[in-house]
């Protein structure tokens, strides 16, 4: 179907990001937005055609006006559509009694070995049937959209099985299908060891190399395969394998590393050439280093920090040192219920002393090429997906000066707006048949 070219005018600030498709953007370069003041973006046919001040971008489109819907945004921000990278977006139920636990002195940890945490969605999600999990996922990814979301990673991991692990990919690729958020989806069987192998971890992973992992692959479930690295679930040695066994099956390498106690989980990463290590609160300085040498991109999860009430991510390290930080709601049911990406963007700034540029670049360009699609999203540039958002403030430090709230006004998906004075416009009431 031919989509009506928009032309957006008169953006106070146009955050553009250009240049920075090829690689992620590190150290001083994170601060690099290529603002335009008095910007215009061309969109048509879900992709964006001319980038400028109005005056340029008007002088070409000049004999094709008429044709389009016009979008004023004079004394607003224009950004790249928002990119999700690490989320837990399949799951059934919720886990309000284990904040209450440990709110009362219980660690995530000993909820976990004692058959909670993981182990409890895990069974839920089991139970669930596709429709339920459908939509209580897309719930979710609603939420998402309307805080400025366009492209979003979703992990499986609460099946454990490989039939559940299917029925979780199946139902990110049936969203990514119907929603207006495009899902990327990664392979994370390697998410706990299911109470079926308790004494007997090898053969669990065994059964994760020789058979689920070529199976998920086989079927294109997948493009990621990640593992949650740390003591009691999987060993560096153990997630190796893990790690391995995908890439020979061509699932790119991720890692859940160094979340809860150190475990050179970031050295892995290096060593096995991982795209993203993710979490990273404990990592140590030489993991760091074997990081920024290797250029596996960080991705931080303050959210997870703040919800587990530890420290956060040691960010401002990361920079100096040269590793690419992204940032992530890490939603999930666990450690971080949230699907406001806008608030950890606050968390970025205000608790790990991220500067405002450097947390927009997270969330935009260098998210997108934790996702392997830095070329396709992340920046505003002829050629790449119109996927765009707009705040209703006209510069980008203003995202990160109010806190806690949501600043949308319109999100615009593939060339199509979707959400509109901060509602969303398309149908939601759409669901799975
Ligand atoms: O990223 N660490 C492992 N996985 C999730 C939590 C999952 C859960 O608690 O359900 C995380 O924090
Ligand atoms: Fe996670």
């Amino acid at each position: 179907m031919q989509k009506i070219p928009i032309l957006i005018r008169h953006a106070s600030q146009l955050v553009t990001l250009q240049g920075s498709s090829d690689a992620p953007l590190a150290g001083k370069r994170m601060e690099e937005l290529n603002i335009i003041e008095d910007g215009s973006v061309w969109l048509e046919n879900g992709v964006i055609k001319a980038v400028g001040t109005d005056e340029e971008v008007f002088n070409l489109c000049n004999d094709r006006i008429e044709e389009a819907l016009i979008i004023d945004a004079a004394g607003k921000l224009v950004t790249p559509g928002l990119v999700e990278p690490h989320t837990h977006l399949v799951y059934s139920g919720t886990r309000e009694m284990e904040f209450n636990m440990r709110l009362h002195g219980a660690t995530y940890m000993e909820i976990m070995n004692n058959g909670g945490g993981i182990y409890a969605t895990m069974a839920a999600t089991r139970k669930a049937t596709p429709e339920q999990l459908y939509n209580e996922s897309k719930q979710r990814l609603d939420q998402f959209l309307v805080h400025g979301v366009t492209t979003l990673e979703a992990k499986s991991g609460y099946g454990l099985t490989l039939e559940h692990e299917i029925k979780q990919l199946e139902v990110a690729k049936l969203l990514n299908e119907h929603h207006p958020i495009d899902l990327v989806s990664t392979f994370m069987g390697a998410h706990a060891v299911p109470g079926e192998y308790k004494n007997n971890a090898e053969s669990f992973v065994d059964l994760l190399v020789d058979n689920m992992i070529p199976e998920v692959s086989r079927r294109q479930l997948a493009v990621f395969n990640d593992v949650f690295c740390e003591k009691g679930v999987f060993t560096p040695e153990q997630s190796k394998r893990i790690l391995e066994a995908g890439i020979k099956n061509g699932l790119l390498p991720k890692i859940h590393a160094d979340e809860i106690e150190p475990c050179g989980g970031a050295e892995l990463a290096a060593d096995v050439g991982a795209i993203s290590a993710d979490h990273l609160l404990c990592t140590s300085d030489n993991g760091i280093k074997k990081m920024a040498d290797a250029g596996v991109i960080a991705v931080l999860l303050p959210g997870t920090a703040f919800f587990l009430m530890a420290d956060p991510a040691n960010a401002r390290k990361m920079i100096e040192a040269g590793v690419p930080v992204a940032l992530s709601t890490d939603c999930n049911p666990g450690s971080s219920p949230t699907m406001s990406l806008p608030f950890i963007m606050n968390l970025g700034c205000l608790w790990m002393k991220m500067t405002p540029a450097e947390v927009l670049t997270a969330v935009t360009i260098n998210a997108a090429h934790a996702i392997d699609k830095g070329k396709e999203i992340g920046s505003i540039e002829a050629g790449k997906k119109a996927d765009i958002t707009i705040f209703n403030f006209p510069n980008y430090m203003g995202l990160q000066y109010h806190y806690g709230m949501n600043l949308i006004h319109t999100v615009i998906k593939s060339g199509e707006i979707v959400v509109d004075g901060g509602k969303p416009i398309w149908d939601s009431t759409r669901i799975h048949s």
